[in-house]
């Protein structure tokens, strides 16, 4: 018996994927090589069914064997294991991101004489356009919520942007760009205390309260399916946070973000320019164990965010901080630094990883905006999140065009700053 190897995703299984199965069981004995999270997200958008769903489909497939991990969106590891006579792909692959891949499939099959079967592509059927319409229906808060966690396992670093209202929240969802066919675009939104409080035209001192901060997340769950970090600010009153955390986690938000200070909060970018408190070490432990104890899943993340950088006390009392608050159950550590050079930040990544336990790690790199996401994944970040930009972005053009009106008595000129009334209109699906 011949062996064949098929490589596939199978996010959404639909006749195409069943064709390239018929053809290859004609040939022999089929191995699917099933995409693992991590291999699919090195070129675009995640799957929304996880590695193990997905198996259990393609395993009910008649005609499939065995399904085995591909780790890699290079085929060669598992060629070299399986070493099948024959590798079939549906021939849309030739163009597009695929083709450097399909170029080396050959070349490794022709070491031992295999061969490469590319029946026609089932035209009609684009798992994009099959992914558009899920995306148009939407998702469920479990699906949303543990994508988080998926991305954490899938991706070198996972790309975080602010948004603080629907629209915002459109621009995280859609914005995109493709460089050298890989599709880039943001993994999930954080929802600041800063740029929620400055959109409400009110300070960041935590006078927004929760209610209020989960009408604009409810109004950003409504309208978008990315996973949800929310700026829990200090948490609260530790009273309050297992009601916190129950209403997000229920609400399908992936994760809470809390910072180390009490008393009146201010924002960490003044850093010691006012005063703002540090939370004892076993006052936040506390708050953070009362958090996990109230979770009902284990996919939300409380996340623990420590201050010593912003308030100048050092690498040494950060790392003291982060170990006490992992053996208090945080799901992650967020290190804030307000200063110009990523030097601190980067000793605290360094010594972090030589702790014995492990939980992702999460940058916030407003002020020293240089750094790549390259360079943060390389120093063991696991997230970064860009955390002011759209609304710091939106103020400088929307205040330009108030003053041209003024100054032109008409709103003529103001016109190059804005967007043309069609599009406006047409922004928003549905409205016509
Ligand atoms: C926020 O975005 O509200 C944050 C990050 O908490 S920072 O503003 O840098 O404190
Ligand atoms: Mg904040």
């Amino acid at each position: 018996m011949k062996t064949v190897y098929v490589g596939m995703s199978a996010d959404i299984i639909h006749p195409g994927h069943l064709n390239i199965i018929n053809e290859a069981k004609k040939l022999g004995e089929v191995i699917v090589g099933l995409l693992t999270d991590k291999a699919i997200a090195s070129y675009k958008r995640l799957p929304t069914l996880s590695y193990d769903q997905r198996k259990t489909i393609v395993e009910s497939i008649k005609g499939v064997s065995q399904v085995i991990p591909q780790e890699t969106l290079d085929y060669e590891p598992n060629l070299r294991k399986v070493k099948p006579d024959f590798v079939v792909h549906g021939d849309d692959w030739k163009t597009g991101v695929q083709r450097t891949v399909r170029e080396h499939v050959i070349e490794v099959l022709s070491e031992w004489g295999a061969k490469l079967v590319e029946p026609a592509y089932t035209p009609g059927i684009s798992s994009t356009q099959l992914n558009q319409a899920i995306k148009e229906i939407g998702t469920t808060p479990e699906i949303r919520m543990r994508k988080f966690r998926r991305l954490l396992e899938s991706r070198d670093i996972v790309r975080i942007i602010e948004v603080h209202n629907g629209l915002t929240s459109l621009i995280a969802e859609n914005a995109s760009v493709e460089i050298n066919n890989i599709v880039k675009e943001f993994d999930g939104m954080w929802i600041s205390s800063l740029t929620d409080s400055t959109a409400k035209g009110k300070p960041d001192i935590e006078y927004v309260d929760f209610t209020s901060r989960l009408q604009t997340i409810n109004e950003i769950l409504d309208v978008s399916t990315k996973p949800i970090i929310v700026d829990g600010d200090t948490g609260g009153l530790i009273e309050h946070f297992p009601f916190t955390v129950r209403t997000l986690e229920r609400n399908g938000v992936s994760a809470i973000i809390i910072e180390d200070k009490v008393g009146l909060k201010k924002n960490s970018l003044f850093g010691t320019d006012v005063e703002q408190n540090q939370d004892t070490i076993e006052g936040f432990s506390a708050k953070i164990a009362m958090g996990k104890k109230a979770l009902v899943t284990t996919d939300f993340m409380i996340i623990a965010r420590i201050e010593s950088l912003i308030l100048k006390k050092g690498v040494d009392d950060a790392l003291a901080r982060a170990k006490a608050y992992i053996a208090a159950g945080a799901d992650g550590i967020m290190i804030h630094s307000k200063e110009k050079k990523a030097d601190e930040v980067l000793e605290f990544c360094r010594r972090f990883h030589e702790l014995e336990v492990k939980v992702p790690l999460v940058a916030v790199p407003t002020t020293y905006d240089y750094i790549t996401e390259k360079e943060l994944a390389s120093a063991g970040i696991s997230a970064v999140i860009y955390a002011n930009h759209l609304l710091r972005s939106a103020y400088p053009a929307m205040l330009k065009t108030a003053k041209s009106i003024l100054e032109h008595g008409r709103s003529k000129e103001a016109g190059e700053y804005c967007m043309p009334i069609q599009d406006i209109l047409e922004l928003i699906p549905g409205g016509k």
